[in-house]
């Protein structure tokens, strides 16, 4: 049975969290919420507790892991060799949404870092995340909780009812602020490359370490496998319903995508929409708004996508969004969750 901590973002009961850290201290498992999703948690230092991180997700053990650290300081004791441009990002975004890869060290077990030579570090800026890292004292490993496959929690009911009784704690805290998981860079080699697209975005990074490299094997379901961060090669963020991004001008994407529906629903098949609010009304079928901005699509989809198993639709068609700035980590996602299904409009 797992413990549960409702804590109130606004005025945070430092009690409460206690509770939890010692279970974390003890080697066990504890979620938490963070800025970008929720995080399944346990000492990045200890094998067998990270051991507990893989079973509770059913997530193949060579997919490394993320340490999440308080303070600064204590990327020194896990990593070497960092680098200046390594120094300016973290300097610049963290605390933040944004996880750098650097060279490990000893102290950081295989099981953690999927049997690398390499670390991912993050130093999360939520004040409950920081603040159970702080209290449990050691530097905590913490994919995204949920099962493996399945969308990202960003809201305390996803990882309520999906993970409730296969970790020892839950602290339940509202919704993650971003929704969309953190930019994973690497800096060990010579021109930092982004292994996973998040909210700080390729033109955010440029404008302080200059040349920035977009792992090109991102791009196309065929290269998936070559992907450089080994998380991005498997099979993410999957509804039950089969998804397609459907692409073209505005005005035939509402056309296609209104048709589609319709020859579904002759098919005896429950078709769910997902789009911008402003084009909401021109839909039929199962219609969900992903928000007006980028930053509102961002923050709506993993939760969009959950809706739509719960109102147990067989297909759901996307709207396209733009491939730069956020949009590129939006369509990185979506484009995942579609298994690379695209229609032309
Ligand atoms: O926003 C986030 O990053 C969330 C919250 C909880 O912090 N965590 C998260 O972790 O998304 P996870 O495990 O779901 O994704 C980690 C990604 C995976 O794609 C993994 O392959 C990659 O980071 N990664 C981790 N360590 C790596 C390494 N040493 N080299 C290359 N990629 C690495
Ligand atoms: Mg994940």
């Amino acid at each position: 049975n797992t413990i549960i901590s409702k804590i109130d973002i606004n005025n945070i009961d430092e009690n409460e969290l206690k509770k939890q850290a010692e279970l974390l201290k003890e080697g066990k498992t504890v979620i938490f919420p963070t800025e970008t999703v929720y995080g399944l948690g346990a000492n990045a230092l200890d094998e067998n507790a990270v051991k507990k991180i893989y079973e509770a997700k059913g997530r193949p053990s060579d997919n490394p892991l993320i340490v999440h650290i308080y303070n600064k300081d204590e990327v020194y004791n896990l990593a070497k060799g960092i680098n200046e441009k390594a120094e300016i990002i973290m300097k610049h975004f963290w605390p933040g949404p944004i996880t750098i890869i650097l060279n490990k060290k000893d102290i950081v077990p295989y099981k953690t870092s999927g049997g690398l030579e390499t670390v991912a570090i993050r130093m999360p800026s939520h004040l409950i995340a920081r603040e159970i890292i702080k209290q449990a004292g050691v530097p905590i490993a913490a994919p995204s909780a949920n099962i493996s496959g399945r969308p990202s929690p960003t809201k305390a009911d996803h990882v309520y009812e999906e993970m409730n009784g296969r970790v020892s704690g839950i602290v339940l805290g509202g919704d993650s602020n971003f929704g969309l998981e953190s930019t994973v860079i690497d800096v060990t080699t010579e021109t930092p490359m982004i292994l996973r697209p998040g909210s700080i975005t390729k033109e955010d990074l440029e404008k302080v370490i200059g040349e920035v490299l977009i792992d090109p094997s991102l791009a196309k379901k065929e290269d998936n496998d070559k992907a450089k961060a080994p998380g991005m090669k498997y099979t993410h963020y999957s509804p039950d319903a089969d998804v397609y991004i459907v692409s073209g001008d505005e005005r035939d994407v509402i056309d296609k995508i209104n048709s589609l529906v319709e020859k579904n629903k002759e098919d005896g098949l429950k078709t769910g929409v997902m789009c911008l609010e402003k084009n909401k009304h021109n839909y039929k079928g199962e219609v969900l708004s992903l928000g007006n901005s980028l930053e509102e699509v961002a923050s709506n989809l993993f939760d969009a996508l959950r809706q739509m198993d719960k109102m147990k639709v067989d297909i759901v068609y996307s709207e396209e969004f733009p491939t730069s700035g956020l949009g590129q980590a939006i369509m990185n996602r979506l484009l995942k969750s579609a298994g690379y299904k695209t229609i032309k409009a």
